[in-house]
């Protein structure tokens, strides 16, 4: 029978005739606190090594609580880390792309809509131009602002007045569409938007007829190499003018404002190619050398 309260056995007593002890109330309460303690402690008591030899390590249940704390990442830890990961991969930027960006060349591929021009823009509204109201945007009033189009598209380049405003070596583009030039690189003869018939200028110059290799091609062969050629300078003509449509719709500090309004201009006569697209062509004779 566990010993009551009331009474305890005397260490030096007889185990066959235990001292029964009176304790008052004090002493009881004193006792049950100590017995109380003792069992917490033995129930927390944990071993450990140290240095080689046995320790004990007492945990209480303040322990208890911070180690299920420590199991547990709390939100500010997830954004220390998140943030930490955005600083490095930013300053990382910034150096591996020599100050050019802070997110990897990332802006230079963003869609419209998350281009801050782009969006104003849209929510103000295109600005749709015939071609005589976009002459008045080419920087004689100084009050309006830069613009200039290609492939139909009329672009805001005010942010380069150094270039395209007055005494500017690219002032030439502005106030008009000029996708001609673009292509053939005729600044003066060819600011126009008629594209037409610009191909020929990747179109070899048969100089090369009297050739052998030339007078042993069929009229058919010649023919299908006409056209294999005509389409293939078609491709050269769209993509050179789709490397510059990209260069301003993709420009940090470019936006396209709206559309030309198209005049019918059909029945103009076809232009001939331009002196220095003309000079710039390749030759039967030099392709077929390189055979
Ligand atoms: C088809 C021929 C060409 C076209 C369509 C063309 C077009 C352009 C355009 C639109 C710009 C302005 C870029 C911007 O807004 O930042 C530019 C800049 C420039 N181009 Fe050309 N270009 C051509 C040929 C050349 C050639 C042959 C040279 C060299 C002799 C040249 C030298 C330059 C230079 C130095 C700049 C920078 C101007 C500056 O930042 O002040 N371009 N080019």
């Amino acid at each position: 029978m566990p010993p009551t309260l009331r009474s305890r056995r005397n260490n030096n007593a007889d185990s066959a005739h235990p001292r029964v002890v009176e304790v008052d109330t004090d002493e009881e309460a004193e006792i049950t606190r100590a017995t109380a303690q003792q069992q917490e402690r033995n129930k927390t008591e944990k071993s450990g090594t140290a240095n080689g030899k046995k320790t004990k390590v007492y945990k209480t249940d303040a322990d208890d609580d911070s180690d299920e704390e420590d199991r547990f990442i709390s939100v500010l830890d997830v954004i220390r880390v998140i943030f930490t990961l955005v600083m490095l991969s930013v300053g990382l930027s910034y150096y591996v792309t020599a100050g050019e960006s802070y997110i990897w060349g990332f802006e230079k591929d963003r869609p419209w809509w998350m281009r801050y021009n782009d969006v104003k823009q849209f929510l103000k509204g295109p600005v749709n131009l015939t071609p005589s109201e976009l002459a008045l945007y080419n920087g004689s009033d100084p009050s309006l602002p830069l613009y200039l189009a290609i492939n139909g598209t009329i672009i805001d380049v005010s942010a380069n007045p150094g270039i395209y405003g007055p005494g500017g070596g690219y002032h030439f583009f502005v106030g008009h569409d000029a996708s001609r030039a673009f292509v053939t690189g005729c600044f003066q003869e060819d600011l126009t938007h008629d594209m037409r018939g610009v191909e020929e200028m990747y179109i070899p110059i048969e100089d090369d007829d009297s050739s052998h290799r030339e007078q042993r091609l069929t009229k058919g062969e010649k023919q299908r190499r006409r056209e294999k050629e005509l389409i293939e300078a078609q491709e050269k003509v769209q993509a050179q003018l789709g490397h510059w449509v990209n260069f301003f719709s993709n420009h940090k500090k470019y936006f396209a404002v709206g559309k030309v309004i198209a005049e019918d201009d059909e029945h103009l006569e076809k232009r001939d190619l331009c002196e220095g697209a003309q000079h710039n062509r390749p030759r039967r004779s030099e392709l077929n050398s390189q055979l």
